[in-house]
């Protein structure tokens, strides 16, 4: 996709993430299916994952990471306009989590809807954001990756359970005044050749909610490991040096590159690939895993929170996901 012309420049104001209190550690997963520590650290770099407990629903998560986002943005709920929450975990397939999340934080003034990008869900919400506020159609807006993926894993496969968690990470996007940081180039794609290599089969309407289907593990993630590997890295190395291009930077302007949290060595790749040294891309997945829409978010909350960048710096996000979809994000922080 081509870039617009921005009216308003849009800046981020503000961060903020949540993460379930129990934590599940690989040695945990290895007492339940055929699987090591050793070979989950070496395959992936995961270490342990955040469950959410069962009463905790993703707007529950997605809440307290508003709540966070909001207060370091220094915006009042009530002066909010725009939620967009990217899940492929809702509460319920309808209403929106963001409804849930409009009631809890009292933002009764915003317009709120859900996306589902999967991984790449945070992102696509951030371009949206974006220009709706560049357009002048709105004046700020929170953006939220929230998932509880331990609902929809299957507990008996070991080639997926030990990649997934559960979190949720926000952003507070609003028009920018002189001299503020500003998101300078954005960058979306989706593959839908490829919806059979990583997806829920079951839940929808091509495959309805039986008890057959469900002991069958039809609602639970399913994956061709090595094909999402290979696509990942070709499509993020392209997202991010698009955007990075289109920001009119180099790769050794960025301060710090931002990935998708799935797995070290994609990561890795990904390093090498666009010669940005290994100390400059942040990482957090061997605390958390895989979350989903979620990772993006969660890290570029830590960065920002553990000074992995500071104000001026040029950053880069980089996601893929299920559909497939990736996307990309240059900010001048
Ligand atoms: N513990 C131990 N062995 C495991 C295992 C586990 N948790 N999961 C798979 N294995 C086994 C396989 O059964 C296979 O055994 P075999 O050789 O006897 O058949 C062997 O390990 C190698 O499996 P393979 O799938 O080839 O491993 P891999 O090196 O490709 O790594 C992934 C597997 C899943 C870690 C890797 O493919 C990956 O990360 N892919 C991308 C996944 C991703 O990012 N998904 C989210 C997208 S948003």
């Amino acid at each position: 996709m081509t870039e617009s012309p921005t009216v308003f420049p849009v800046c981020i104001a503000g961060t903020g993430s949540y993460v379930p209190e129990r934590i599940l550690t690989n040695a945990e997963l290895a007492a339940r299916v055929d699987t090591s520590d050793e070979w989950i650290v070496t395959r992936t770099g995961i270490r342990e994952r955040r469950i959410a407990a069962e009463n905790e629903f993703t707007s529950h998560m997605a809440t307290h990471a508003a709540r966070k986002a909001l207060e370091d943005a220094g915006l009042s709920a009530a002066d909010l306009e725009l939620i967009i929450v990217a899940t492929i975990t809702p509460d319920t397939p309808t209403p929106a989590t963001a409804c849930y999340v409009q009631q809890n934080i009292g933002a009764s003034k915003a317009v709120a809807f859900d996306i589902s990008a999967a991984c790449s869900g945070f992102l696509y919400a951030m371009k949206m954001a974006k220009r709706l506020i560049a357009s002048g159609a709105f004046n700020n807006a929170i953006v939220i990756g929230a998932e509880k993926l331990s609902h929809i894993t299957n507990w008996e496969d070991r080639a997926t359970c030990v990649l997934f968690g559960d979190g949720a990470g926000a952003a507070v996007l609003r028009r920018a005044q002189p001299g503020e940081g500003a998101v300078l180039a954005t960058e979306m794609g989706t593959d839908g050749s490829l919806t059979h290599i990583l997806n829920v089969p079951g839940g929808g309407t091509a495959c309805p909610i039986t008890a057959a289907n469900v002991n069958n593990h039809l609602a639970t993630l399913t994956m061709l490991g090595k094909e999402v590997f290979k696509h990942a890295v070709t499509r993020m190395k392209e997202a991010a040096e698009i955007v990075i291009e289109r920001a009119g930077l180099k790769p050794e302007d960025i301060a710090c590159v931002i990935p998708h949290q799935a797995n070290q060595r994609i990561i890795d790749a990904i390093a090498d690939r666009l010669a940005v040294p290994n100390d400059r891309v942040f990482m957090n997945l061997h605390k958390y895993g895989n979350t989903s829409a979620a990772a993006i978010a969660i890290a570029l909350d830590e960065a920002h929170r553990t000074g992995a960048f500071k104000r001026g710096d040029h950053i880069v996000m980089v996601v893929f996901g299920a559909g497939l979809t990736w996307a990309a994000a240059a900010v001048r922080w």
